[in-house]
């Protein structure tokens, strides 16, 4: 028998999967705000230092309204492009509070963010000489790859050895030679050493490798040792959660001796996305077809890899929960099924051989943890029309966060 999540946290309320199916159309990505804000404060108190703070990492899912809860719950906010920049600044955000760590951008992108007096991280050596020559003798971040990856599939690692980002620990000197070129200040040092970790271990050897390298940066004011966090997604089969407690106290240990040993009072940063908000998300679908193609069963559905792009692309696990009548479907027979979406590709799926109760036509299907990378990586592949979003607020009222898309705007830029 499977553990139903959806019924674990109340997750939707007075409301039935199948009404918000009818109010707001199939696909549907439904978020609890309890849960969205429980994560939030969670990792606000990582770590108990009041000169450490937690930016949310817009890319994770840049829905205006989610953004808008994140700065009411106090987190600040890590941008990538103009549009995460200017998504943040119409929550609310402020300047200050907003990073903006880009990767191979135009001297044009960098002044959007210098205009608005957002600090700008740099990725490379010839993008901190692009910085230079348009901004001189400012301040600016640099992105460290500090030789150490994690992460729960190549394509998230983003440090170490095989990735496109940062500047290799080693080429410190060659920053300090650009920056008294240009007389820059280096006042912030960034990493990101990849996504979905559930062990403290690599986090913490990178960060002692980062606080060691500062010392070789006499105006440095920040140091932002990037997120990672991860989720258990395998919650049915008893995955247990990153034991955040521990790790922000491992954290703090390590910045406290080094803040005594340097006489240094620097500000600390880290930057989850999924943390935050994977959680919080439910995405529902319909069942529509079932088959047997030689030895395997498809379970058609209206889930595509337009909508949830995770399992096609990093192969990703989310546990699934059916619903039948409005009722969780968690006894009787069990089957192997390889779940479907509606996308013109053999790669369109869900879940390979994964073993459910046995579904049938006319059932729903509930994706859990789809509140990371779902949406903003969604897309209009084979013209499919994108999601409504809608939240369940903690008075158990609904808001439509985002519109489901119409034909009409598929047309819109023709
Ligand atoms: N900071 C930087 C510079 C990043 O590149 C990322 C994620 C984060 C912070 C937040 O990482 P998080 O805490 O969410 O792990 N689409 C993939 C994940 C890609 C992450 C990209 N960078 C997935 O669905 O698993």
């Amino acid at each position: 028998m499977i553990e139903y999540f959806s019924e674990k946290t109340d997750f939707y309320k007075q409301h039935k999967p199948s009404e918000l199916l009818s109010a707001y159309g199939s696909p549907l990505y439904v978020y609890n705000e309890d849960i969205l804000r429980e994560r939030a404060r969670q990792i606000k108190n990582f770590v108990n230092m009041p000169n450490f703070t937690v930016s949310y990492s817009v890319k994770a899912n840049c829905n205006l309204h989610i953004l808008k809860i994140l700065k009411e719950e106090g987190l600040h906010a890590d941008a990538m492009s103009e549009g995460e920049i200017f998504v943040t600044e119409q929550a609310g955000y402020e300047k200050d509070r907003i990073f903006f760590v880009c990767n191979n951008v135009s001297a044009e992108e960098m002044k959007y963010a210098v205009d608005r007096g957002i600090m700008v991280s740099v990725d490379s050596l010839s993008q901190l000489e692009l910085y230079g020559k348009n901004f001189p003798k400012t301040k600016v971040a640099v992105r460290i790859n500090p030789g150490i990856g994690a992460g729960h599939h190549k394509k998230v690692v983003t440090a170490g050895e095989a990735t496109k980002f940062g500047i290799n620990i080693d080429k410190a000197n060659d920053v300090i030679r650009i920056a008294e070129k240009y007389n820059l200040k280096i006042a912030g040092l960034n990493q990101h050493i990849g996504s979905f970790i559930m062990t403290s271990t690599e986090y913490i050897k990178s960060v002692k490798e980062l606080l060691q390298l500062s010392s070789l940066f006499e105006d440095i004011e920040f140091l932002d040792f990037g997120g990672g966090f991860g989720i258990p997604y395998n919650k049915q089969q008893g995955q247990q959660p990153l034991d955040l407690k521990q790790f922000g106290k491992e954290l703090k240990d390590v910045l406290t001796s080094w803040q005594k040993e340097k006489k240094k009072n620097i500000l600390f940063k880290c930057e989850p996305g999924r943390f935050v908000v994977a959680e919080s998300s439910i995405l529902l679908g319909k069942v529509y077809a079932k088959k047997h193609n030689y030895n395997k069963i498809y379970i058609g559905t209206d889930i595509g890899f337009s909508v949830l792009i995770r399992h096609a692309m990093y192969g990703a696990h989310h546990d699934i929960e059916i619903y039948r009548n409005d009722k969780p479907v968690k006894n009787g027979a069990y089957e192997f099924v390889n779940i479907a979406g509606n996308i013109c590709e053999s790669g369109d799926i869900l879940a390979e051989e994964r073993q459910l109760p046995v579904i049938l036509e006319d059932d729903i299907i509930g994706v859990m943890d789809a509140g990371a990378y779902g949406y903003s990586m969604s897309s209009n592949y084979n013209n499919r029309l994108r999601p409504a979003e809608v939240l369940i607020k903690n008075d158990g009222g609904l808001q439509v966060i985002r519109k489901r898309e119409t034909l009409e705007d598929l047309i819109k830029g023709f």
